[in-house]
């Protein structure tokens, strides 16, 4: 295995989209960023420089970070952030893991902007579980406001409300095409008959999102950096933070295919119809000849999202075993919602609360992780409610006062413990799908269900032997997913939504996973360049 240096250097870039220009927090200023490429079992070393006027993080989305946590990089988690003018250098082991991942900043909104792929080919000599493609394409899905971040992210905080419908989704940094200005919008130039590795990384912040070519299958063998058994579908579905890997064969009639992007959200509070095409262009095609259409579904089409996610199973080969944990140390229900709580100073009276069990978390002024490891007292508590607080019908429409409460508490689970949540959506403001992402681990995505989990019946249902492994799970509208995972990554891992807007209104909570006693099972000191609130 090899070690593989980067350089971040965190810049601002004037950039136009959409015909009109603004400045961009940008790594190396590039949009999207660089590409991290490494293989199974790499060392990888990025030097991270902050050159803008903000606090800035990264974070290695998917990253296992095995007994490395003060590099996984959530502001204030695992580390205090990189001051304008510092370096810091994140150093990580990519411990058995091949597939796409996303890096991106993790602090405030910076991510809207500062976001990359991370390719981990196998190891040398080791092929992929399925045919070999001829070629490979990256392709990163995210979003594009007119307005600065910092107005975007002040009026969802300001107001209360939802932030503004993005202005275009993004396809690899292009907007458009029809915009009239200078986007051309992205083209994915393919030859005719040959099979391609499609590696989809969804880096928006505030939509779950579609994604379908005109014409073509696609057929999924990998999600969140897992292999899954093949199964094909002419739709994805795939939230922020997740990522998955497709096999395109080029078998259709030479021409250009139109490439949809659009979002998935079954909330009353916001109409998106904000959508991105690009084009898929079979060499000797001429670039003005009329595309092959096709529509995404409707953006409140549970079904197909249901069914999308009821077909991802676990390769569980024997090369590639699903390791469920078969017994549970500690089972975990959690609600996850948005609720409204009054405040006379917010100019509608009013906020919107995100909270895990009626718990609204509350960022802590320094490093979790440093307070855990220094044994510094009076940053948090660990005294994180295993149960929601109130028991109600979490799924009915809710009109009373449920405020929530605040606070830093975190849950505290013993080294190599196994751990079953059950996230159940509720229906208090409205019945959203959430995708919740877990720092630190990998966990099997058991069941999933509509309503609320029933105690009893649920659990027969539970699919323990070939579930989908992966770290960024939906958890559908009005209804709830069962997750387990072991606890075998001493730490403090973060467990939020990956709907910024959700996580900045305080739906997040973290794990304390203490140490152990062995070598293997404990944190080894902070580097020395980490740097201090
Ligand atoms: Cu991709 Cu805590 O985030």
């Amino acid at each position: 295995s090899a070690i593989r240096h980067y350089n971040f250097t965190v810049v601002m870039k004037n950039t136009t989209k959409l015909c009109s220009s603004k400045s961009i927090a940008t790594i190396n200023g590039k949009f999207p960023g660089p590409t991290l490429y490494a293989r199974e079992d790499d060392t990888v070393n990025v030097r991270v420089s902050n050159n803008i006027q903000y606090n800035v993080t990264i974070h290695w989305h998917g990253v296992r970070q095995l007994r490395t946590g003060w590099s996984d990089g959530p502001a204030y988690i695992t580390q205090c952030p990189i001051q304008p003018g510092q370096s810091f250098l994140y150093n990580f082991t990519l411990t058995g893991q091949r597939g796409t991942l996303l890096w991106h900043a993790h602090i405030s909104w910076l991510r809207t902007t500062i976001h990359g792929a991370i390719v981990i080919f196998p190891k040398k000599g080791v092929p992929y579980p399925f045919p070999k493609p001829d070629k490979e394409k990256l392709i990163i899905l995210s979003e594009w406001w007119k307005a600065d971040t910092e107005a975007v992210i002040n009026q969802a905080m300001q107001t209360g409300l939802p932030p503004n419908i993005s202005d275009s989704h993004t396809i690899n940094g292009h907007v458009g095409p029809a915009t009239g200005c200078t986007s051309q919008g992205y083209t994915l130039h393919v030859e005719p008959g040959k099979t391609y590795l499609i590696r989809l990384v969804n880096a928006a912040i505030n939509d779950e999102l579609f994604f379908k070519i005109a014409g073509h299958n696609l057929k999924i063998v990998e999600v969140d950096a897992s292999y899954t058994k093949p199964f094909t579908t002419d739709t994805i579905f795939i939230g922020p933070g997740q990522t998955t890997n497709a096999l395109l064969t080029t078998d259709q009639a030479t021409g250009k295919y139109l490439i949809a992007v659009s979002p998935f959200m079954d909330t009353i509070v916001a109409v998106d119809n904000v959508t991105a095409i690009a084009f898929l262009r079979y060499k000797d095609t001429l670039a003005f000849s009329p595309p092959v259409l096709t529509s995404t579904p409707a953006i409140n089409a549970t079904a197909v999202t249901s069914k999308f996610m009821d077909n991802l199973r676990s390769l569980n080969s024997k090369k590639y075993p699903a390791n469920v944990p078969l017994t549970v140390d500690h089972y975990l229900y959690f609600t996850i919602g948005v609720g409204i709580n009054s405040c006379p100073t917010c100019v509608n009276g009013s906020k919107s609360v995100g909270n895990i069990n009626n718990v609204s978390f509350v960022m802590p002024s320094t490093a979790l992780l440093q307070a855990h490891y220094y044994n510094i007292s009076g940053i948090f508590t660990d005294d994180f409610p295993a149960n929601p607080l109130v028991p109600f019908n979490y799924t009915g429409n809710f009109t009373g006062g449920i405020s929530t409460m605040n606070g830093t508490r975190l849950f505290r689970i013993a080294f190599n413990s196994t751990v079953q949540i059950v996230l159940q959506g509720t229906g208090i403001i409205a019945p959203e799908s959430h995708p919740i992402h877990l720092h630190g681990f990998n966990f099997f995505a058991i069941a999933k269900g509509v309503g609320n989990f029933d105690l009893v019946n649920d659990p027969k249902k539970f699919n323990l032997v070939d579930p989908v492994e992966r770290n960024t799970i939906s958890v559908p509208t009005g209804g709830w997913t069962a997750i387990r995972f072991r606890a075998d990554n001493p730490g403090v891992w973060f467990l939020h939504c990956h709907l910024e807007v959700h996580t900045s209104w305080g739906l997040k909570m973290a794990f304390v996973v203490d140490n152990g006693k062995g070598p293997n099972e404990s944190l080894p000191p902070p580097p020395s360049d980490l740097p201090q609130c």
